[in-house]
């Protein structure tokens, strides 16, 4: 069964650790998304795999057995490059049969599967043509066309789709997902897209300076962050500072810089401790100021910047305390009803708000880190 695991590895260049103390375990069958920002350890971390370097310590299994010193092509691992390493001189359709080819299926046989991944990856009609003719997108494309081939079980992706338009991009994203769960294929996919990571991943893998910060679903990933890096990194959300100024069984009110209160169902906190508060973009809702607006949870400030984003639009307000927030509305919901510079509520539910412990190095550069 292909399954990976890997159990306390550690890789440095130099002085360069790239990756620390990492463990993990990818499932038979699983779907993994690494999610990281640049130089966090992903594309080491797949190299390690394919076997391409080995590590200082730890150790790597596949299939439950220990592949430390088992050579790239003996790990039956098809690993595709960040910067796809086609064979030059071999038209598309060659590049593609040549792995089917070195395992030893027969000839008709590996052109006809060749053809059919290129005509997934919608390449066919460049079937006779050279790499070098080929678009740097239509490269990725052959890239993953022959590791989709190749017949290995375990497939390692190297932000296979980073080099593709917006439209092509989400396209081939579903079909790779349908393909791998079709053949029954374990995926290692890591790309620094996050809404590509969330929509193709069983499983997400926050990575950060070579070590795993989170793992678990998609949808436990957004709605529990378990630091302020993971949940800055992974959707948009504002951060306040703050601190506990009074606490019940049911929650606790955190007071903003200069004086606004704010209502969250958090009790573990003691009064006192200095906190940030974190609310998803979506998850704050605008009021017109026309009429007296009363409740808790609900800021004043001023409309700074609004944002067209196609589906959504992202109004930037700044709070009459000083702190900004960004709040993103579906585009139906909101367009041509707010104007720059206008005064409006901003109304937040104590169930959409995250605190954390404030960071010892500042919240401004916990943030600036990614
Ligand atoms: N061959 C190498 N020699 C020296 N340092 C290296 C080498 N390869 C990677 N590194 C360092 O190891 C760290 C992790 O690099 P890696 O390529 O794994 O990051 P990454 O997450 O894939 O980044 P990106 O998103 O930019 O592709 C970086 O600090 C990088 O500079
Ligand atoms: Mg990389």
């Amino acid at each position: 069964m292909p399954s990976i695991k890997l159990v306390n590895v550690t890789k440095s260049y130099g002085n360069v650790t790239a990756i620390k103390n990492l463990s993990l375990n990818v499932d038979d069958g699983e779907y993994v998304c690494v999610l990281g920002p640049t130089g966090s350890g992903k594309t080491t971390l797949l190299k390690l795999i394919a076997g391409i370097i080995k590590p200082d310590k730890g150790e790597i299994y596949i299939d439950n057995k220990l592949v430390n010193n088992v050579s790239p092509q003996e790990r039956n691992v098809a690993y595709v490059p960040q910067y796809y390493a086609l064979f030059p001189h071999l038209r598309v359709i060659d590049n593609v049969a040549f792995g089917p080819l070195s395992r030893g299926v027969r000839r008709e046989d590996a052109y006809e599967i060749s053809m059919k991944t290129l005509e997934m990856m919608r390449l066919s009609w460049r079937a006779d043509s050279f790499p070098h003719e080929l678009s740097g997108g239509m490269q990725q494309r052959l890239a993953l066309a022959r590791g989709l081939a190749s017949g290995a079980k375990i497939l390692l992706l190297d932000e296979p789709l980073g080099a593709l338009d917006a439209r092509l991009r989400v396209e081939l994203r579903f079909k790779l997902k349908d393909m791998a769960e079709r053949n029954k294929l374990t995926v290692i996919h890591v790309t620094h897209d996050q809404e590509e990571a969330m929509s193709l991943a069983d499983k997400l893998v926050i990575l950060r300076n070579g070590e795993i910060i989170q793992e678990g679903s998609p949808s436990h990933i957004y709605n529990e962050p378990a630091s302020i890096f993971v949940a800055h990194f992974v959707g948009g959300a504002n951060f306040f500072e703050g601190f506990v100024a009074e606490k019940d069984e049911y929650g606790s009110w955190i007071q903003l810089r200069n004086g606004p209160l704010l209502r969250v169902n958090d009790a573990t906190r003691p009064v006192g401790e200095k906190v940030v508060v974190m609310v998803r973009e979506e998850k704050t809702e605008i009021l017109k100021m026309v009429k007296r607006v009363e409740g808790i949870n609900l800021l004043t400030g001023r409309i700074e910047d609004i944002r067209f984003l196609g589906n959504f639009i992202s109004y930037s307000i700044l709070l009459d305390n000083g702190d900004k927030i960004v709040s993103r509305t579906p585009t139906i919901a909101s367009i041509g009803r707010f104007k720059i510079g206008e005064r409006v509520y901003v109304r937040l539910n104590a169930e959409d708000l995250k605190i954390f412990s404030y960071p010892s190095h500042g919240l401004y550069k916990e943030l600036e880190v990614i």
